[in-house]
């Protein structure tokens, strides 16, 4: 029996890589390690929190006592990290909470792993999930390859670049077995409506204005986000230590494109007249320091791993506001509470 730690596992990507993993390895005890910020929700883990190789504990990653005490009592075999603060509009406003979390918290458990596993590092591995958004931006051509130098241009994509070199650094210094991927930007169920997709269609269902950043000629490349965990899954057990992946959609979209065809969709399913949602679009104020482009060459993983994504984008649109549509208790409850706060404070 391995034993796994999986952190951030009640967020977004977390919760798809918690149940894929406690599906498919039945012979793994996996330890969900989350400290239920606004992002984390346990709802997200309904189907399989009765599993019996299954167990959630609340923690903060930024605690190291707590994180020492859990790789006692566990003597984890390996460890997915994607505990994070994740909303660059957020690390605008706030950058310290990130540089707690994404910097701070990352190295408590760099040390935690590197005490437990010292002389035995064999058969372990810690992977660490990290984002596209360290390369920085992208003119009209080219495309993000391992090697692309960082250049991060946000304070989150800052603390997640910083996270990556101190995960390498304790690969070279202490000889910890890492590996780590940058993913695109992720889209699909229980996806935090802060991001561009699900705010936009929590928007489109009350008729409320859809906020376009600047011109809306940016450009991301989208993952159905349970393709970002398959890929997870064959890297941590196909992967070669100490390397790099990167991983995305082969899919890039202006923003303004993307939003447009949202529309269209949510006309269709809402029985709407065709052309209703697009008057909600809004242009207003830009991101600061707003990245122009994204787009991943996930050439080496397909090659290497055989990985490749499993949806066509228009159907994972259509899935992913299937999901909205008959989720929206989910939708409600996340969006009561602070996120009316945090709502007034970025859109007023
Ligand atoms: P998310 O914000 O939805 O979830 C983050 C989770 O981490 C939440 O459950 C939250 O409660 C937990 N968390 C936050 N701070 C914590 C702390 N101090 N201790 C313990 N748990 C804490 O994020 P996401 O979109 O699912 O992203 C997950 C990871 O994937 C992040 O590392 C992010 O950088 C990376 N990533 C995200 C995307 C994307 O498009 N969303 C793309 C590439 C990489
Ligand atoms: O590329 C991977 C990254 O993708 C992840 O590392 C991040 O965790 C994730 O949040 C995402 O970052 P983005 O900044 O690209 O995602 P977001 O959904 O915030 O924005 C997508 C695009 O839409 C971006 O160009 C900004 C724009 N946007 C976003 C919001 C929230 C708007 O125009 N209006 C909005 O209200």
């Amino acid at each position: 029996m391995k034993t796994i730690l999986i952190t951030g596992g009640a967020g977004f990507i977390g919760s798809h890589v918690v149940r894929l993993f406690v599906n498919k390895y039945p012979d793994y005890q996996i330890v969900n390690l989350d400290k239920l910020t606004y992002a984390g929700n346990l709802e997200n883990l309904k189907d399989i929190e009765n599993a019996p190789n299954y167990i959630f504990e609340k923690g903060d990653i930024v605690d190291e006592s707590c994180i020492s005490q859990l790789f006692d009592r566990y003597q984890f075999d390996g460890v997915v990290h994607l505990a994070a603060e994740s909303h660059v509009d957020r690390s605008i406003t706030n950058p310290m909470e990130f540089i707690m979390t994404n910097v701070v918290g990352t190295v408590n458990l760099l040390n935690a792993a590197r005490n437990l596993w010292k002389g035995k590092e064999k058969g372990k591995l810690f992977y660490h999930v990290s984002t596209d958004e360290v390369y920085g931006s992208l003119g009209q051509t080219g495309f993000f390859l391992e090697d692309t130098p960082y250049d991060p241009q946000s304070p989150y994509s800052s603390s997640k670049a910083s996270s990556d070199h101190f995960v390498r650094a304790y690969g070279n210094t202490y000889s910890l077995p890492y590996v780590i991927s940058n993913c695109s930007n992720n889209y699909g169920e229980n996806q935090f409506p802060e991001k561009l997709l699900p705010l936009f269609i929590n928007n489109i269902r009350y008729n409320k204005a859809l906020p376009v950043y600047g011109d809306g000629l940016f450009t991301r490349d989208w993952l159905y986000v349970v393709d970002h965990a398959r890929a997870i899954d064959l890297i941590y057990h196909k992967g070669k230590q100490g390397d790099t992946y990167n991983i995305g959609g082969f899919n890039e979209w202006k923003n303004i494109d993307l939003i447009k065809l949202l529309c269209k969709v949510m006309d269709e399913k809402l029985g709407r007249e065709q052309g209703s949602a697009e008057k909600l679009i809004t242009y207003v104020k830009d991101r600061p320091g707003h990245d122009k482009r994204y787009a991943i060459d996930a050439g080496k993983i397909n090659k290497e791993l055989g990985w490749e994504p499993s949806l066509q984008f228009e159907e994972g649109l259509s899935k992913t506001v299937d999901w909205y549509l008959n989720n929206q208790e989910w939708l409600d409850r996340v969006t009561s509470g602070e996120y009316q706060n945090y709502y007034k404070e970025q859109y007023s």
